[in-house]
């Protein structure tokens, strides 16, 4: 039996309804002798218990599901299965794709989209059934499929294309999947009313008549994701209107039917002049919704990207996560690795959300949405280790304190079959992948010296004079910006306790240094060396730490095609990583004189 995660498990179970019937079906497939044993108050949650001689599985209909997969995954591992009720943290754990109707990602790494092609759904009601295999068995219960960039075709989602949709969703519908789509602000001037002003009667009764046609097709569905006034998407601000004004017109609308509105906080000037050196975009968010705290209807949700930027390697937490108390918040990741190898360079994301949850209190986001690295390539994710992250997520969404050994070994012997001690390699290296890419790309908390639109590879001027808001401002004179109280003020958004931790060079984390401080070539850093010399040594490490991981790559027996996949794109990461270490040392040199 292949077992691997991402693959046939073995058959799909088929004709089922509803999850507890799939549950029902996958134990039988995987031929478990356990029970099954529904109790509607545990809702999502599930609890595993002997009962003459057998594991019985208790749990509302998706926990029953969700408690048959940690069961099997239990078998297959050899791992322990949690004790007592298990309830996830975040009830809204949802997958975002950005998948246009063309059939093309937006920062997509892993081929052609799923379920779109030439301006139309298509789709093989087989790979949906393994997706939603997938998803369900590490309790992942929202999939928006459309790219929240809006275009015409993605517009009939909710309009012409409606029949499609509600047939994707009763193929997700048995494993606990529910639908969402991105919409556009401004489709009511599509089809004859005359503005998108989200104070006008006529457009909140065109949206209304939009939700009772989209509920009536599709009675479990999700909700709406919205991307409005950010890098020219419309919104409300065309019309003078607020975003809690624009975001509580579309609740309203899906209020009666339990529906949520998921409004993105994803904005900022990005027509920026790069001489404006008292603009600065990562304190854009802060600036526009912590006054609207307290102001947006009960069903919309707030999603905020993790950090104030767009998904670098290295950022702060986002300070608007503190700064709403009176909002429904959500958490977005990206599990497209954009900024971070694009699926080419490994990166396991684990690591990364685990240390945000040192300064993030569980609490703050009331749920959590990632951004697909998922595609039509056969390994679903274009590298067959990315799929730890799409498996982490759903791990972490369910429990964001899990710890990442856990969840990449589980991983790792869910998918193959290793001996032990390559089991072991494997996961040492998916758990230091994030900063042996951090050190050759970007050491010190400095971000975009990426290759501007397509985003792989080194270019350190770049971004410099472009207007997207995204300056390192290097010089003669040094290198980063200033967001202390004596510069752009960005740490005064923080909580004083966490602006105490990076607000003084002096105390602040390497890792960051270079967010929050410009800092001169021969500043001398902790440990003795100058900030160009340790610049330099770091992408020099960063490159050895590659060539260590990819002998030791060589050396596992992993199946076909994994293996030559996995080969062949650590020649590109090699090739990556030196490109890195050989432009940002060669840029560092010539302004610092440091050689
Ligand atoms: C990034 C990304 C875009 C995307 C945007 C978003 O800027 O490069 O492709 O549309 O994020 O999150 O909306």
């Amino acid at each position: 039996m292949n077992y691997a995660w991402l693959r046939n498990w073995q058959a799909l179970p088929q004709g089922c309804a509803t999850p507890a019937e799939t549950a029902r079906e996958e134990l039988r497939l995987a031929g478990l002798d356990a029970g099954l044993r529904e109790d509607a108050a545990l809702g999502e949650g599930w609890e595993i218990v002997e009962e003459g001689g057998r594991p019985v599985v208790h749990g509302g209909s998706r926990g029953l599901l969700y408690g048959a997969y940690a069961l099997m995954a239990a078998r297959k591992t050899g791992l322990c299965l949690p004790r007592g009720v298990q309830q996830p943290r975040y009830t809204l754990r949802m997958i975002d794709c950005w998948d246009n109707p063309d059939g093309t990602i937006e920062r997509g790494y892993a081929g052609r989209s799923l379920w779109f092609e030439g301006g139309r759904m298509a789709w093989q009601p087989e790979r949906i059934a393994q997706l939603g295999r997938m998803l369900a068995s590490v309790g992942l219960n929202v999939l928006c499929i459309n790219n929240v960039n809006v275009g015409e075709e993605g517009a009939r989602l909710i309009t012409e294309d409606l029949p499609e949709l509600a047939r994707l969703a009763a193929a997700f519908r048995p494993f606990g999947v529910r639908l969402m789509v991105s919409i556009d602000f401004s489709q009511p001037l599509r089809y004859g009313v005359e503005t998108a002003d989200p104070l006008s009667p006529a457009v909140l009764a065109w949206w209304t008549a939009r939700a009772d046609a989209v509920w009536a097709a599709i009675p479990d569905f999700a909700g709406f994701l919205v991307k409005a006034d950010s890098e020219h998407r419309p919104g409300p601000m065309t019309y003078g209107r607020s975003h809690a004004e624009g975001a509580n017109m579309l609740a309203r609308a899906l209020a009666p039917h339990g529906g949520v509105l998921v409004w993105r906080a994803f904005v900022y000037n990005c027509l920026q002049d790069w001489r404006d050196t008292h603009t600065d975009r990562p304190m854009a968010a802060y600036e526009t919704y912590a006054p609207l705290d307290g102001q947006f209807d009960d069903n919309v949700i707030l999603q905020v990207k993790n950090g104030p930027f767009d998904f670098q390697v290295r950022e702060p937490i986002s300070p608007t996560f503190w700064a709403m108390p009176h909002t429904r918040l959500a958490l977005e990741v990206q599990l497209a690795q954009e900024y971070t190898g694009q699926q080419i360079d490994l990166y396991a994301m684990n690591p990364m959300w685990r240390e945000w949850q040192t300064e993030l209190p569980v609490s703050l986001p009331a749920a959590v949405a990632a951004v697909s690295n998922l595609g039509r390539d056969e390994n679903w994710c274009g590298h067959p280790f990315a799929a730890v992250n799409l498996y982490g997520f759903g791990r972490y969404a369910w429990d964001p304190e899990v710890s990442p050994e856990e969840v990449i070994r589980t991983w790792a012997r869910l998918t193959y079959a290793l001996p032990e001690n390559q089991e072991d390699a494997l996961c040492l290296m998916l758990l230091n992948s994030r900063s042996i890419y951090e050190q050759y790309t970007a050491p010190l908390g400095i971000g975009w010296m990426i290759t501007p639109h397509n985003h792989y590879g080194p270019d350190p001027w770049g971004y410099e004079y472009s207007p997207w808001g995204t300056y390192h401002r290097a010089d003669r004179s040094g290198i980063g910006i200033d967001r202390t109280e004596k510069g752009t003020g960005f740490t005064r958004q923080q909580p004083p306790e966490i602006a105490a931790k990076y607000a003084d060079p002096a105390v602040c984390p390497d890792e960051q240094l270079l967010f929050y401080h410009r800092l001169p070539w021969d500043y001398v850093m902790r440990d003795g060396r100058t900030l160009a010399r340790r610049i330099l040594d770091d992408h020099r490490e960063g490159v050895e730490r590659v060539e260590a991981m990819a002998a030791v790559l060589r050396e596992l027996e992993l199946p076909e095609p994994d293996r030559s996949v996995a080969l062949s794109r650590m020649e590109r990461q090699l090739q990556n990583a030196a490109n890195w270490r050989d432009i940002i040392s060669d840029f560092v040199t010539r302004l610092s004189g440091v050689c």
